[in-house]
This record gives structure tokens, C-alpha cells and sequence, in this order.
């Protein structure tokens, strides 16, 4: 019934104006109490802000974007980071450690400096770009269909997969192979992907075949790589590398961690519910972003980039070594040039569904969510964070029962291919 009454207001409302998004008549008549229980907007659910974080809608086997979700509506976005900059830094800073370190490194002495890898999610572009990072940077990759093959390779002790192929390096005048002793998609039996139980499991596995033929661990994300760095390599003093820059992982570089990359996390939760603030404002944009807010919050274009024919906000990395790791211990912390409060009364609280697809992924978790918080106080945005069991998209669309009640949607998929789930339910 009050579905009905309210589909009759919504049309009515509709046919009189199209732009109530910025329009702050739709606020309670409580003087603005955001628990007020109300649907919350005259604005249809589809017509209402939506941004996409952390997975871009796209094709998991091809990569390529999903442009009808990122053009869902005027006022949708997907902020994530730059994948390849931020894929090419890993395998840099992996390349540089290993040249640095070279009278060492090579455990049993054979000249073969072998790593294994750790893959989060073979269908996730992120994770794709750091296994080519990764095997570009130690000459490991090969080509396939024009860029560099990122498939897993199971076991290659004899050098012989065809997936990748042995790399030379050569330091001080003395020439090493480089070999991808292993590689696995770290996904468990329920289907969850970058789970970094499996990679703890894995690394035994590995470390009981290969032994001191392991010089190096490479990990798709900190999450996995301090799990395999907590079962295996510190007592065992083989660096690994991760990505993320997650609190413990930063921690443990002081205890022979190897490095990792800061995907700028505090910029893209600030992206993330900046770019649904802006759009419920009904102002332009790049405010608070490319251009100072009244409050003095901006950014620069050293930590971000904005392509609009992408609809994406792209964080820009940092590598995190032993060299500066000291910068990054707090990963939860605001960015400092947007960490202004906005004025209640030009920015009025408004409601923002979001969820994390994973409540156990430990960047998202312990980073990502962190920071979300701390902004939503900042931007004046009250969000109920939905965490889903990072297997099925039905888990977390169930508990979007009710769109009415909300007046923007931030979104963190499952799978990247899945973004109809979200907007079905958003054009009902
Ligand atoms: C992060 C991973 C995380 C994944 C989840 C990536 O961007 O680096 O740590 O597990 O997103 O989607």
C-alpha cells in the first residue's frame, strides 16, 4: 500500500521536476534528523546518485568496461585507482629489492632467483595488472593477445610453463635467471577470491616442494601476502611484497616484510562519498575536488586522475619500503587536504546505502571502511555500511530491500561483470 501511494507521489512529483536531487525540500520536516523514518526522496531510485568502488564494472574475462553501468545515470562514477601505474611500481619496487639485495637473495646458490605469487581474483582487473606488473618487471611475462599473459601457471619447478618464461637479470656483471617457481588464484571452496587463508595454505604447500628454491614471495595484496608472510617467509627471512599498504602489513616492514604500494585508499574513500556529495548538492562535480570547496577541501592532480569518458576517478600509488614505510603507519587516516567539515546547513545530512562485498577482505575492512567513516562525519552523509560474504551478489542485493529509504548508493561488487543486479533493482 504505501508503495503504491508512494509510486503515485513519485510520478506526480516527477512530471513537476526532474532536478530535485540538489533540491533540499525533500528533507524531513524534522528540522533535517536524519533517523526520521521516511522514504527518503521525491527522486526516483534510478535517478538517484550511484557510484561504483574498488571494482569496475566490466567484462572479468576480457577487462573491458561496463560503460552502460558507468553511464547508469547522470550522476554516476566508479573511483578506483590506477591499476597499471600503480601494477608497474609493484614490479619495480620487487626488481629493485632484488638488485639491492643480490648477495643474498639467492638462498641455495644456484643463480635461479625463484619467486612465487599469490593471485587474488583472475577476473579483476586490479589483480590482472599487478600479475603483469609483476612478471614485466622481472621479465617473466609473455604475450598473449597483445599485453602480457597474467594467468596462473600452477607449479613450474623446470622453468617449462608456457604461461611465463625464465628472466634474466644482471647485477654487479654477473647474470641471474629469474623464474616463477609458482602461481595460484588464492579463491576458497565457497568462491571467495583473494582470500588469504588459502594463500597461508598455499605457501605451505609450496615451501614443503620448493624449499630454498623460494628467494622471493610476491602477493597480489597484502592481505594474502602477510598471510603467507605470518605462516612462512619471516621466520624464514624470504622478503614479501603485497599491496595495499594496510596497517600490519606497513608494521611488519620493520620485521623483514619486503614493501608494498599505498593505492592512496584515504584519497578514494574521500572520491567515493565526495562524488555523491557533490551530485545530491546538485553542484558542479569537481568540487571538493579538482576545485576547492568553500571549506578549502581539494586535490591535486599528483594523487589523482579523472577520465570522463571512463566516468573514473583513478587514485594514484606510492610505494611503501623500508625507505619511507614510517610515512604510512596509519593507514586509516584522513587526507589532509580534504579533511575540512562541510556546514550542515548548506549541506544538509543525506542517506547513502553502501556496501563492502567482502566483510572479511582485509583491505577493505581494515582501510577502506575505516576511512569511509571518517568521512561520511566530515561530508555530512549518514551511511549504513552493508558487509557481504564475498561470494554471492544475492547475499548483499537482499539487503538492498528498500532503495526508497535512501537517497544515493555506493556499490562494491562481487564480481565485476554483476552490476545488473544492483541497477535492476535501482530501475523497479
Ligand atoms: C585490493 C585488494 C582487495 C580487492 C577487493 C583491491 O583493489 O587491493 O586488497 O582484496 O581490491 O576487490
Amino acid at each position: 500500500m504505501k508503495k503504491k501511494i508512494l509510486s503515485l507521489t513519485m510520478a506526480l512529483v516527477l512530471g513537476l521536476s526532474l532536478t530535485a536531487c540538489g533540491d533540499t525540500s525533500d528533507e524531513p520536516s524534522s528540522g533535517g534528523d536524519p533517523s526520521a523514518k521516511k522514504e527518503s526522496s521525491q527522486v526516483a531510485n534510478k535517478d538517484k546518485p550511484l557510484v561504483w568502488f574498488n571494482r569496475q564494472p566490466s567484462n572479468s574475462s576480457t577487462g573491458e568496461l561496463d560503460m552502460t553501468a558507468l553511464n547508469y545515470n547522470k550522476d554516476t562514477y566508479y573511483v578506483g585507482f590506477d591499476a597499471n601505474q600503480g601494477a608497474e611500481l609493484q614490479g619495480t619496487m620487487v626488481k629493485n629489492y632484488i638488485e639491492k639485495n643480490i648477495d643474498k637473495i639467492d638462498r641455495d646458490g644456484d643463480g635461479v632467483i625463484g619467486y612465487v605469487l599469490a593471485i587474488g581474483d583472475i577476473g579483476h582487473n586490479d589483480s590482472i595488472a599487478r600479475t603483469r606488473g609483476v612478471r614485466k618487471a622481472l621479465g617473466t611475462g609473455v604475450e598473449k593477445d597483445g599485453d602480457i599473459n597474467s594467468d596462473p601457471i600452477g607449479t613450474n619447478v623446470d622453468g617449462k610453463a608456457s604461461a611465463v618464461q625464465d628472466g634474466t637479470l644482471e647485477v654487479g656483471g654477473k647474470k641471474y635467471v629469474v623464474r616463477e617457481l609458482a602461481s595460484q588464484e588464492m579463491k576458497n571452496s565457497a568462491g571467495a577470491t583473494w582470500d588469504a587463508a588459502t594463500a597461508g595454505n598455499a605457501i605451505g604447500t609450496w615451501s614443503s616442494s620448493f624449499g630454498k628454491q623460494i628467494d622471493v614471495v610476491v602477493s597480489n595484496n597484502d592481505g594474502m601476502g602477510m598471510s603467507m608472510f605470518n605462516a612462512w617467509s619471516k621466520d624464514q627471512k624470504v622478503p614479501t611484497f603485497g599491496y595495499d599498504a594496510n596497517n600490519d602489513a606497513v608494521a611488519a616492514i620493520a620485521e623483514g616484510y619486503g614493501g608494498t604500494i599505498s593505492q592512496h585508499a584515504d584519497v578514494q574513500a574521500y572520491l567515493t562519498l565526495r562524488v555523491l556529495r557533490n551530485a545530491l548538492d546538485g553542484v558542479d562535480i569537481d568540487t571538493g575536488i579538482g576545485t576547492a570547496d568553500e571549506a578549502g577541501n581539494v586535490l591535486t592532480d599528483e594523487v589523482y586522475t579523472y577520465k570522463e569518458d571512463e566516468r573514473s576517478y583513478y587514485a594514484l600509488n606510492v610505494a611503501v619500503t623500508a625507505d619511507n614505510y614510517k610515512d604510512f603507519t596509519d593507514s586509516t587516516k584522513v587526507y589532509e587536504p580534504v579533511s575540512s567539515q562541510l556546514d550542515k546547513s548548506s549541506h544538509a545530512s543525506k542517506k547513502v546505502w553502501l556496501n563492502i562485498y567482502n566483510a572479511s577482505d582485509n583491505f577493505l575492512s581494515s582501510t577502506y571502511q575505516p576511512l569511509l567513516q571518517n568521512y561520511d562525519d566530515l561530508l555530512n552523509l549518514e551511511v549504513d555500511y552493508i558487509g557481504g560474504d564475498g561470494q554471492t551478489e544475492s547475499n548483499i542485493t537482499n539487503r538492498l530491500g528498500n532503495p526508497g529509504q535512501y537517497d544515493a548508493f555506493a556499490i562494491n561488487m562481487v564480481k565485476t561483470d554483476n552490476a545488473a543486479s544492483y541497477t535492476a533493482l535501482l530501475n523497479q
